[in-house]
């Protein structure tokens, strides 16, 4: 999945000729579907995917920002699905949460999606069934929404970043659902994909610019990274710009997390520039880059921020409604018991009904939301990580802020990384109206109990 330079400008002007995009794109299918493809080490087949269209990933939906998208979803796996925005702020009734928002869509069934982004950035969409599953399986594609004035670039590359667990025969491992992978730290793959496919060696030029769109499509894998021969900007994080590029030397992404980065060719003629994931201290390259020749004589200026999106700012925190989150559970835990459908649980009973976490007490989606809010209102959420795990809490609908502890706003972003034994606080403006879903990405936790929802009346 790459955009020339050329292509990005012959797609960002075609659009803007078109009087009506939505017009358009009103007849398209997404349809999800299993296949083939190879995805795994050389010297091994193909594997049986779960793609859109067929394929993994599937197909990038780009769209002008303020733009419309409309997809008829068309279900041909064997069991039912959806299709969640992740990160967009979205119209409650397309966000795709089966259970909260909306039915499985069945198989042979289809569902018609249809809203506008009001944010430019890098965004995705995947299921929200079964996640742990359909995911594992390869379902999950990219989505760009454009800026007005986009910044100068030479080449704009995604990243969907995966971690598969296959078997020996490079196919799916089918150790869905096991209690030591819900009860620790999720479905941890054994061959990692960039855009479905083993990472590549890619020829770029000395001094080139290249905005780099990374994003971690894993289950529960956190990725380490590091940048080799290059020099690189963090421009925005989950697809919202920061207020001021920081240098990015190494960088965490945790599942679901984006990072957007403006990346300079260091490296001169004949060196090798690369992508690294750290892990243990084993590198592994991402991506690597062939240094032929020279885009420019010098480098670039240090890149400017992005354009901002109409987020609207942080109410008065004093005042803002305030609530607790409290993570217990999982092995290693102190968790003695739950609550699940409405009733006591002890540890060994939610065992058995394959519920390992609970947020504030309660294992699985609870009848009550965590919070209720007017519209407009500020909340605040402390977040406890009283588990032996890191846990990367998504919001949907909403962008929030980090707040330090001296009072200090971090930038906006949809998930946050929560480190075991500590506590995060997080505040965010309830501006949209909806039932929304606040779980951990990490999909074998939601699954095993870490979801709640918040009410915004
Ligand atoms: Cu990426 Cu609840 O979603
Ligand atoms: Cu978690």
């Amino acid at each position: 999945m790459q955009l020339s330079r050329r292509n990005f400008m012959a797609s960002t002007a075609a659009a803007a000729l078109l009087p009506n995009i939505s017009v358009a794109q009103s007849a398209t299918v997404l349809r999800a579907v299993p296949g083939m493809q190879h995805i795994a080490p050389e010297g091994f087949g193909e594997t049986d995917i779960w793609g859109y269209e067929g394929g993994v990933p599937g197909p990038l939906i780009r769209v002008p920002q303020g733009g419309r998208i409309t997809r008829t979803f068309r279900n041909d796996l064997p069991q039912g699905s959806s299709v969640h925005w992740h990160g967009i702020r979205i119209d409650n009734k397309m966000d795709g949460v089966v259970g909260l928002t909306q039915d499985a869509v069945e198989p042979g069934d289809t569902f018609s999606y249809d809203f506008t982004v009001p944010d430019a950035g890098t965004y995705w969409y995947h299921p929200h069934n079964r996640t742990w599953e359909q995911m594992a399986r390869g379902l999950y594609g990219p989505l760009i929404v454009e800026e007005s004035t986009p910044p100068e670039v030479d080449r704009d590359d995604i990243f969907l970043i995966d971690d598969w667990r296959l078997n020996r025969d490079g196919k799916i491992d089918e150790s869905f659902g096991q209690p030591m992978d819900w009860s620790h730290a999720g479905r941890i793959g054994n061959w990692i994909t960039v855009n479905g496919r083993a990472p590549t060696v890619q020829t770029v030029k000395q001094n080139e610019r290249m905005r780099l769109r990374l994003v971690n499509v894993a289950n529960a894998r956190i990725f380490d990274l590091a940048l080799d021969g290059l020099q690189g900007w963090i421009v925005a994080l989950d697809g919202q710009p920061l207020d001021k590029p920081i240098a990015a030397e190494r960088l965490t992404l945790a599942p679901s997390q984006r990072a957007d980065l403006i990346v300079d060719v260091t490296a001169a003629e004949g060196e090798n520039a690369a992508l690294v994931m750290l892990d243990r201290g084993e590198a592994f390259y991402l991506a690597q880059f062939t240094v032929e020749g020279r885009a420019r004589d010098a480098q670039m200026p240090e890149p400017e921020a992005l354009p901002q999106n109409p987020v609207p700012a942080l109410g008065d925190l004093e005042t803002a409604q305030r609530v607790d989150l409290l993570m217990e559970g999982g092995a290693m835990g102190q968790m003695r018991g739950a609550v699940m459908n409405g009733e006591a649980k002890t540890m060994g009973e939610l065992a058995e009904n394959g519920m390992f976490w609970a947020l504030n007490g309660m294992a699985g989606l609870p009848d009550e939301p965590l919070l209720t809010a007017e519209r407009g209102e500020t909340i605040r959420i402390k977040i406890i990580n009283d588990t032996g795990f890191p846990h990367a809490m998504h919001l949907h609908g909403f962008h929030f802020r980090k707040i330090e502890e001296d009072g200090t706003q971090g930038p906006l972003r949809d998930t946050i990384l929560v480190e075991r034994n500590k506590t995060a606080e997080i505040a965010f403006v309830a501006d949209n109206p909806g039932d929304w879903l606040f779980h951990c990405h990490m999909l074998e936790h939601t699954a095993a109990g870490m979801l709640t929802w918040v009410k915004v009346a």
